[in-house]
């Protein structure tokens, strides 16, 4: 039997109580709602609910506030789908403590605990990655050395943060080699990629590159008093380490400028996953 079906049998006084589950009255409620003005639907699902019970033997079991309570929270809802709750039995006593329901039964009683509204649905996950795509920006690279270890990865999250003293900030994954090496350093370099170098972009991206000095291996790059310059970068800027936090997944981590030097170079560009 579909809700429709049902609904139709529930007005014509031919559904049961055996069966009639809490499911079923939300459906038969909400098409009732649908269907008619409100008064008319709330005085049929009261015809409904009241026959249901007397066809059952026990016609003192209809309570009037709860029926009244489902239906306006039934009859107000946006879309049944974004509201999981109502097919929750126990919704009321979001509403109503258990004293004022039970003084109901005869007679409309308004709830004490809370109005009569629905909370909000629930926002579906915000897809933050996906949006963030759709957001320009640079792409630089970023190495440090300490002792005899090097280590470059690929950063788009470079960020002047202030003038005077010259600060930038770049964001680590926490679990990111590059950071540990620049606690250990407190220098890096970063080199702002020209739109000619997505290759080594992808190159200080790639998990699987080969570790330490390796990695530079045919990239023409000089060693600054910061860290590793990649040739030929738009520009670079070398830091010492001002601060670092650990901002959820990531470390904010902020360089105090050093050194650093631009050229005419168009930069690469990261948008909508490709470079540009
Ligand atoms: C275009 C691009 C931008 C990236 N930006 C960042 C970033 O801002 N921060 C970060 O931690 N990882 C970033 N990554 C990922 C790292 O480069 C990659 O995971 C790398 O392997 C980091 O791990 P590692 O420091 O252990 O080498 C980016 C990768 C690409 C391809």
């Amino acid at each position: 039997m579909s809700w429709d079906e049902l609904a139709e049998a529930f007005e014509a006084g031919t559904v049961d109580n055996a069966g009639f589950t809490h499911e079923k009255h939300v459906h038969v409620t909400r098409i009732l709602a649908e269907r008619y003005p409100r008064d008319e639907a709330l005085a049929k699902l009261i015809a409904g609910i009241q026959g249901i019970a007397g066809r059952a033997g026990r016609p003192g079991v209809y309570h009037e506030t709860i029926t009244r309570a489902w239906f306006e929270l039934i009859a107000g809802a946006d879309d049944l789908e974004k509201h999981p709750e109502l097919f929750d039995k126990g919704l009321l006593s979001r509403y109503y403590s258990t004293e004022r329901l039970a003084a109901g039964r005869r007679e409309w009683l308004g709830p004490d605990l809370h109005p009569l509204q629905l909370p909000p649905p629930a926002a579906s996950k915000i897809d933050i990655r996906g949006v963030f795509q759709r957001v320009p920006t640079a792409v630089a690279v970023l190495a440090a050395r300490s002792g005899h270890d090097v280590h470059a990865t690929t950063v788009s999250s470079i960020t002047s943060v202030s003038r005077e003293p010259a600060l930038v900030s770049v964001c680590l994954s926490n679990e990111s080699h590059a950071l540990d090496l620049v606690r250990e350093s407190k220098t890096f370099a970063l080199s702002v990629l020209a739109f000619d170098q997505d290759a080594l972009a992808a190159r200080f991206g790639d998990g699987d590159r080969p570790a330490g000095a390796a990695q530079f291996d045919g990239v023409p790059h000089h060693l600054s008093a910061c860290g590793p310059v990649i040739d030929m970068a738009t520009a670079w800027i070398g830091c010492g380490l001002h601060d670092m936090h650990q901002v959820g997944d990531h470390h904010l981590v902020i360089g105090e400028v050093r050194l650093a030097e631009a050229t005419d170079r168009r930069p690469l560009v990261r948008h909508d996953g490709a470079y540009h």
